[in-house]
Protein backbone atom coordinates (compact mmCIF):
# COMPACT_ATOMS: atom_id res chain seq x y z
CA UNK A 1 0.00 0.00 0.00
CA UNK A 2 1.50 3.22 -1.20
CA UNK A 3 2.51 6.03 2.14
CA UNK A 4 0.30 8.87 2.29
CA UNK A 5 1.81 12.34 2.27
CA UNK A 6 -0.20 15.63 2.99
CA UNK A 7 1.60 18.63 1.68
CA UNK A 8 0.81 21.37 2.64
CA UNK A 9 2.20 24.57 1.20
CA UNK A 10 0.96 27.50 3.30
CA UNK A 11 1.91 31.22 2.49
CA UNK A 12 4.61 32.98 1.50
CA UNK A 13 7.97 31.18 0.67
CA UNK A 14 6.38 27.61 1.78
CA UNK A 15 5.01 27.20 -1.76
CA UNK A 16 8.35 27.45 -3.62
CA UNK A 17 10.35 25.64 -0.72
CA UNK A 18 7.73 22.87 -0.56
CA UNK A 19 7.71 22.52 -4.16
CA UNK A 20 11.45 21.71 -4.33
CA UNK A 21 11.08 19.25 -1.31
CA UNK A 22 8.44 17.73 -3.80
CA UNK A 23 10.27 17.54 -6.74
CA UNK A 24 12.71 15.02 -4.56
CA UNK A 25 10.01 13.12 -3.44
CA UNK A 26 8.79 12.58 -7.22
CA UNK A 27 12.23 11.69 -7.68
CA UNK A 28 12.28 8.71 -5.59
CA UNK A 29 8.63 7.63 -6.66
CA UNK A 30 9.72 7.66 -9.86
CA UNK A 31 12.77 5.80 -9.59
CA UNK A 32 10.70 3.33 -7.95
CA UNK A 33 12.42 3.73 -4.62
CA UNK A 34 9.44 5.41 -2.45
CA UNK A 35 6.11 4.18 -3.09
CA UNK A 36 4.05 6.94 -2.70
CA UNK A 37 0.83 9.12 -2.85
CA UNK A 38 0.94 12.49 -2.09
CA UNK A 39 -1.78 15.28 -2.20
CA UNK A 40 -1.98 18.45 -1.26
CA UNK A 41 -3.99 20.57 0.62
CA UNK A 42 -4.42 24.61 1.77
CA UNK A 43 -3.72 25.94 5.44
CA UNK A 44 -3.13 29.20 7.08
CA UNK A 45 -3.76 32.17 5.18
CA UNK A 46 -4.22 29.94 2.01
CA UNK A 47 -6.97 28.00 4.09
CA UNK A 48 -8.68 31.52 5.31
CA UNK A 49 -8.36 32.02 1.35
CA UNK A 50 -9.91 29.33 0.51
CA UNK A 51 -12.32 27.95 3.06
CA UNK A 52 -12.66 30.76 5.26
CA UNK A 53 -10.31 29.30 7.87
CA UNK A 54 -6.78 28.62 8.61
CA UNK A 55 -7.34 24.91 8.95
CA UNK A 56 -10.36 24.07 6.60
CA UNK A 57 -11.92 20.59 7.60
CA UNK A 58 -11.08 19.11 4.10
CA UNK A 59 -7.25 19.91 5.23
CA UNK A 60 -7.85 18.53 8.76
CA UNK A 61 -8.93 15.53 7.46
CA UNK A 62 -6.53 14.62 4.66
CA UNK A 63 -3.69 15.25 7.51
CA UNK A 64 -5.91 12.79 9.78
CA UNK A 65 -5.38 10.01 6.96
CA UNK A 66 -2.27 10.37 6.02
CA UNK A 67 1.26 8.47 7.46
CA UNK A 68 2.86 12.22 7.26
CA UNK A 69 2.83 15.98 6.90
CA UNK A 70 5.02 18.18 5.07
CA UNK A 71 4.33 21.95 6.11
CA UNK A 72 5.78 24.86 4.26
CA UNK A 73 5.23 28.24 6.13
CA UNK A 74 2.12 30.49 7.19
CA UNK A 75 1.72 33.83 7.39
CA UNK A 76 1.44 37.17 5.93
CA UNK A 77 0.80 41.01 6.28
CA UNK A 78 -2.70 40.19 4.73
CA UNK A 79 -3.55 38.26 7.25
CA UNK A 80 -2.37 40.05 10.13
CA UNK A 81 -5.36 42.13 10.84
CA UNK A 82 -7.78 39.06 11.06
CA UNK A 83 -9.52 38.09 14.17
CA UNK A 84 -7.22 35.85 16.36
CA UNK A 85 -9.38 32.64 15.45
CA UNK A 86 -8.93 32.74 11.96
CA UNK A 87 -5.12 33.84 11.89
CA UNK A 88 -2.72 31.77 10.05
CA UNK A 89 -0.58 30.39 12.91
CA UNK A 90 -4.42 29.25 14.33
CA UNK A 91 -4.05 26.81 11.76
CA UNK A 92 -0.65 25.52 12.80
CA UNK A 93 -1.69 25.25 16.06
CA UNK A 94 -5.29 23.02 15.50
CA UNK A 95 -2.85 20.53 13.52
CA UNK A 96 -0.24 20.23 16.26
CA UNK A 97 -3.56 19.75 18.75
CA UNK A 98 -5.91 17.88 16.70
CA UNK A 99 -3.08 15.06 15.32
CA UNK A 100 -1.53 15.31 19.06
CA UNK A 101 1.95 15.99 17.58
CA UNK A 102 3.12 16.09 21.04
CA UNK A 103 6.71 15.75 20.34
CA UNK A 104 8.69 18.66 18.38
CA UNK A 105 12.29 17.65 17.32
CA UNK A 106 14.43 20.62 16.36
CA UNK A 107 17.27 19.60 15.89
CA UNK A 108 20.70 22.50 15.50
CA UNK A 109 23.25 21.22 13.73
CA UNK A 110 26.35 23.40 12.07
CA UNK A 111 27.37 22.26 8.78
CA UNK A 112 31.67 22.52 8.74
CA UNK A 113 30.77 24.41 5.20
CA UNK A 114 28.45 27.31 6.93
CA UNK A 115 31.13 27.94 10.10
CA UNK A 116 31.45 31.23 8.86
CA UNK A 117 28.01 32.36 8.57
CA UNK A 118 27.33 31.93 12.68
CA UNK A 119 27.11 34.68 14.38
CA UNK A 120 29.26 33.08 17.12
CA UNK A 121 33.23 32.72 16.78
CA UNK A 122 33.90 29.41 15.03
CA UNK A 123 35.51 27.26 17.53
CA UNK A 124 32.36 27.50 19.74
CA UNK A 125 30.41 26.40 17.45
CA UNK A 126 32.03 24.12 15.13
CA UNK A 127 30.76 20.71 14.92
CA UNK A 128 27.32 21.77 16.89
CA UNK A 129 24.70 19.02 16.79
CA UNK A 130 22.24 19.64 19.10
CA UNK A 131 18.80 18.28 19.37
CA UNK A 132 15.68 20.34 21.03
CA UNK A 133 12.84 18.08 22.15
CA UNK A 134 10.42 20.29 22.94
CA UNK A 135 6.53 19.53 23.80
CA UNK A 136 4.30 20.70 21.61
CA UNK A 137 0.60 20.66 22.21
CA UNK A 138 0.44 21.67 26.08
CA UNK A 139 1.66 24.31 28.21
CA UNK A 140 0.75 27.95 28.25
CA UNK A 141 -0.26 27.16 24.36
CA UNK A 142 -2.52 25.73 24.85
CA UNK A 143 -3.79 25.75 28.90
CA UNK A 144 -7.24 27.19 29.97
CA UNK A 145 -8.06 29.74 31.26
CA UNK A 146 -7.38 31.94 28.26
CA UNK A 147 -8.51 35.65 27.26
CA UNK A 148 -8.90 39.70 27.76
CA UNK A 149 -11.66 40.24 29.89
CA UNK A 150 -12.37 43.39 31.43
CA UNK A 151 -12.80 43.91 35.32
CA UNK A 152 -15.68 45.38 37.61
CA UNK A 153 -13.23 48.74 37.62
CA UNK A 154 -13.12 48.65 33.51
CA UNK A 155 -9.45 47.57 33.23
CA UNK A 156 -8.78 45.41 30.93
CA UNK A 157 -6.55 42.03 31.59
CA UNK A 158 -4.95 39.44 29.15
CA UNK A 159 -4.07 35.79 30.67
CA UNK A 160 -2.96 32.72 29.72
CA UNK A 161 -2.53 29.54 31.87
CA UNK A 162 0.94 27.65 32.16
CA UNK A 163 -0.99 23.94 32.91
CA UNK A 164 1.22 20.55 32.73
CA UNK A 165 -0.50 17.45 33.45
CA UNK A 166 2.29 14.37 34.62
CA UNK A 167 1.28 12.49 31.92
CA UNK A 168 2.35 15.16 29.60
CA UNK A 169 5.74 15.35 31.10
CA UNK A 170 6.02 11.52 30.93
CA UNK A 171 5.55 10.77 27.35
CA UNK A 172 7.63 14.22 26.11
CA UNK A 173 10.29 13.22 28.70
CA UNK A 174 10.67 9.50 27.72
CA UNK A 175 11.08 10.71 23.96
CA UNK A 176 13.57 12.95 24.93
CA UNK A 177 15.29 10.06 26.85
CA UNK A 178 14.95 7.73 24.10
CA UNK A 179 16.55 10.48 21.46
CA UNK A 180 19.70 11.19 24.45
CA UNK A 181 20.27 7.05 23.94
CA UNK A 182 20.81 6.92 20.18
CA UNK A 183 22.84 9.80 19.99
CA UNK A 184 25.08 11.40 23.03
CA UNK A 185 23.03 10.03 26.00
CA UNK A 186 23.09 13.28 27.79
CA UNK A 187 19.54 14.93 28.28
CA UNK A 188 19.28 18.51 29.85
CA UNK A 189 15.72 19.22 31.21
CA UNK A 190 15.21 23.13 31.32
CA UNK A 191 12.60 24.36 33.41
CA UNK A 192 11.98 27.27 36.03
CA UNK A 193 11.43 25.13 38.91
CA UNK A 194 13.13 28.26 41.09
CA UNK A 195 9.53 30.43 40.42
CA UNK A 196 7.24 28.15 38.83
CA UNK A 197 5.26 24.93 40.38
CA UNK A 198 4.53 23.52 37.18
CA UNK A 199 8.14 23.28 36.79
CA UNK A 200 8.41 21.58 39.77
CA UNK A 201 6.70 19.06 38.88
CA UNK A 202 8.07 18.95 35.56
CA UNK A 203 11.58 18.19 37.25
CA UNK A 204 10.61 15.96 39.61
CA UNK A 205 8.53 13.46 36.78
CA UNK A 206 11.62 14.11 34.32
CA UNK A 207 13.83 12.87 37.66
CA UNK A 208 11.69 9.66 38.35
CA UNK A 209 11.64 9.00 34.54
CA UNK A 210 15.89 9.09 34.66
CA UNK A 211 16.08 6.00 36.61
CA UNK A 212 14.48 3.97 33.73
CA UNK A 213 17.60 4.86 31.30
CA UNK A 214 20.63 4.49 33.82
CA UNK A 215 22.98 5.08 30.31
CA UNK A 216 21.61 8.25 29.88
CA UNK A 217 23.17 11.74 31.89
CA UNK A 218 20.21 13.62 33.35
CA UNK A 219 20.66 17.30 34.27
CA UNK A 220 18.49 20.14 34.70
CA UNK A 221 18.27 24.05 34.12
CA UNK A 222 16.77 26.87 34.29
CA UNK A 223 15.68 28.32 31.38
CA UNK A 224 17.36 31.78 31.89
CA UNK A 225 20.48 30.03 32.42
CA UNK A 226 19.96 27.79 29.57
CA UNK A 227 19.47 30.93 27.30
CA UNK A 228 22.72 31.72 28.36
CA UNK A 229 24.56 28.76 27.91
CA UNK A 230 23.28 27.92 24.73
CA UNK A 231 25.25 31.28 23.26
CA UNK A 232 28.01 30.67 25.92
CA UNK A 233 29.17 27.35 24.88
CA UNK A 234 26.75 25.66 22.97
CA UNK A 235 28.81 22.36 22.45
CA UNK A 236 27.82 20.88 26.34
CA UNK A 237 24.51 20.26 25.50
CA UNK A 238 23.70 16.83 23.40
CA UNK A 239 19.62 16.80 23.62
CA UNK A 240 17.51 19.19 25.59
CA UNK A 241 14.01 19.02 26.78
CA UNK A 242 11.63 21.59 27.75
CA UNK A 243 7.92 22.68 27.64
CA UNK A 244 5.99 24.16 24.51
CA UNK A 245 7.29 28.41 25.20
CA UNK A 246 10.58 27.49 26.70
CA UNK A 247 11.39 25.43 23.73
CA UNK A 248 10.30 27.82 20.80
CA UNK A 249 12.07 30.69 22.52
CA UNK A 250 15.37 28.31 22.66
CA UNK A 251 15.00 26.59 19.52
CA UNK A 252 15.01 29.84 17.62
CA UNK A 253 18.15 30.91 20.22
CA UNK A 254 19.81 27.51 18.66
CA UNK A 255 18.64 27.46 15.39
CA UNK A 256 20.31 30.93 15.05
CA UNK A 257 24.08 29.04 16.20
CA UNK A 258 24.28 27.75 13.07
CA UNK A 259 23.98 30.53 10.97
CA UNK A 260 20.82 30.41 9.43
CA UNK A 261 17.81 29.33 9.93
CA UNK A 262 16.67 28.56 6.79
CA UNK A 263 19.00 25.08 7.35
CA UNK A 264 16.86 23.90 10.14
CA UNK A 265 13.86 20.78 9.94
CA UNK A 266 12.04 19.87 12.51
CA UNK A 267 9.45 16.95 13.12
CA UNK A 268 6.09 16.68 15.12
CA UNK A 269 5.56 13.41 16.10
CA UNK A 270 2.59 11.81 18.21
CA UNK A 271 2.52 8.82 19.74
CA UNK A 272 3.07 6.54 17.18
CA UNK A 273 5.48 8.18 14.94
CA UNK A 274 3.22 9.73 12.85
CA UNK A 275 4.20 13.26 11.99
CA UNK A 276 4.50 16.19 10.59
CA UNK A 277 7.66 17.85 9.10
CA UNK A 278 8.56 21.54 8.52
CA UNK A 279 11.65 23.99 7.92
CA UNK A 280 11.83 26.05 11.44
CA UNK A 281 11.46 29.14 9.57
CA UNK A 282 8.55 31.53 9.00
CA UNK A 283 7.21 32.05 5.94
CA UNK A 284 9.16 35.72 5.02
CA UNK A 285 6.66 37.84 3.27
CA UNK A 286 10.25 40.26 2.55
CA UNK A 287 11.32 37.53 0.10
CA UNK A 288 8.13 35.62 -1.01
CA UNK A 289 7.61 34.90 -4.83
CA UNK A 290 11.32 35.91 -5.57
CA UNK A 291 12.22 32.68 -6.03
CA UNK A 292 15.64 33.31 -3.44
CA UNK A 293 14.58 31.23 -0.71
CA UNK A 294 16.55 28.57 0.71
CA UNK A 295 14.41 25.10 0.32
CA UNK A 296 17.16 23.25 2.12
CA UNK A 297 15.33 23.16 5.40
CA UNK A 298 12.47 21.82 4.35
CA UNK A 299 14.87 19.27 2.03
CA UNK A 300 16.56 18.21 5.22
CA UNK A 301 12.49 17.90 6.54
CA UNK A 302 11.89 15.29 4.03
CA UNK A 303 14.97 13.28 5.47
CA UNK A 304 13.40 13.49 8.55
CA UNK A 305 10.09 12.54 7.25
CA UNK A 306 11.91 9.53 5.67
CA UNK A 307 13.67 8.35 8.45
CA UNK A 308 11.18 9.48 11.70
CA UNK A 309 7.69 8.55 9.75
CA UNK A 310 8.21 6.59 6.74
CA UNK A 311 10.88 4.12 7.67
CA UNK A 312 13.43 4.61 4.49
CA UNK A 313 16.74 5.28 6.85
CA UNK A 314 18.54 4.50 3.74
CA UNK A 315 16.90 7.59 1.40
CA UNK A 316 17.44 10.04 4.69
CA UNK A 317 20.88 9.40 4.50
CA UNK A 318 21.43 10.01 0.94
CA UNK A 319 19.30 13.50 1.59
CA UNK A 320 21.08 14.55 4.40
CA UNK A 321 24.52 13.54 2.18
CA UNK A 322 23.46 15.35 -0.85
CA UNK A 323 22.70 18.99 1.05
CA UNK A 324 26.41 18.23 2.11
CA UNK A 325 27.83 17.91 -1.32
CA UNK A 326 25.76 20.63 -2.41
CA UNK A 327 27.87 23.16 0.16
CA UNK A 328 30.64 21.33 -0.80
CA UNK A 329 30.43 22.36 -4.13
CA UNK A 330 29.72 25.89 -3.27
CA UNK A 331 26.01 26.40 -3.60
CA UNK A 332 24.82 29.03 -1.81
CA UNK A 333 21.18 30.93 -1.26
CA UNK A 334 21.55 34.29 -0.26
CA UNK A 335 20.86 33.89 3.46
CA UNK A 336 23.93 31.49 3.58
CA UNK A 337 26.05 33.47 0.79
CA UNK A 338 29.63 33.51 1.24
CA UNK A 339 32.67 34.85 -0.38
CA UNK A 340 33.82 32.82 -3.01
CA UNK A 341 30.56 30.62 -3.10
CA UNK A 342 28.26 30.90 -5.94
CA UNK A 343 24.80 32.65 -5.15
CA UNK A 344 21.85 30.99 -6.37
CA UNK A 345 18.01 30.70 -6.28
CA UNK A 346 15.15 28.59 -4.91
CA UNK A 347 15.30 26.35 -8.13
CA UNK A 348 18.79 26.23 -8.93
CA UNK A 349 19.37 25.29 -4.97
CA UNK A 350 16.46 22.44 -5.28
CA UNK A 351 17.98 21.32 -8.55
CA UNK A 352 21.75 21.07 -7.45
CA UNK A 353 20.63 18.68 -4.71
CA UNK A 354 18.29 16.54 -7.23
CA UNK A 355 21.65 16.25 -9.04
CA UNK A 356 23.34 14.65 -6.35
CA UNK A 357 20.61 11.85 -5.47
C1 LIG B 1 7.27 27.83 15.81
C2 LIG B 1 6.49 29.08 15.56
C3 LIG B 1 5.05 28.86 16.02
C4 LIG B 1 5.09 28.59 17.50
C5 LIG B 1 4.06 29.98 15.68
C6 LIG B 1 4.07 30.31 14.20
C7 LIG B 1 2.68 29.67 16.15
O1 LIG B 1 7.09 30.16 16.19
O2 LIG B 1 6.89 26.77 15.27
O3 LIG B 1 8.27 27.89 16.53
O4 LIG B 1 5.09 29.53 18.31
O5 LIG B 1 5.11 27.43 17.89
MG1 LIG C 1 9.00 29.72 17.04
Amino acid sequence: MSLKIAVMPGDGIGIEIVAEAVKILNHYKNSGRLDVEMNEAPVGGAGYDAAGKPLPDETLELAKSSDAILFGAIGGPEYDGLARELRPERGLLALRSELELFANLRPAILYPQLAEASSLKPEVVAGLDIMIVRELTGGIYFGEPRGIETDASGERKGFNTLVYKESEIDRISRVAFNIAMKRGKRLCSVDKANVLEVSELWREVVTKNASDYPEVEISHMYVDNAAMQLVKWPKQFDVLVTTNMFGDILSDAAAMLTGSIGMLPSASLDADSKGMYEPIHGSAPDIAGKGVANPLATVLSVAMMLRYSLNHVDLADEIDAAVGKVLDKGFRTADIMAQGCKEVGTVEMGEAVLAEL
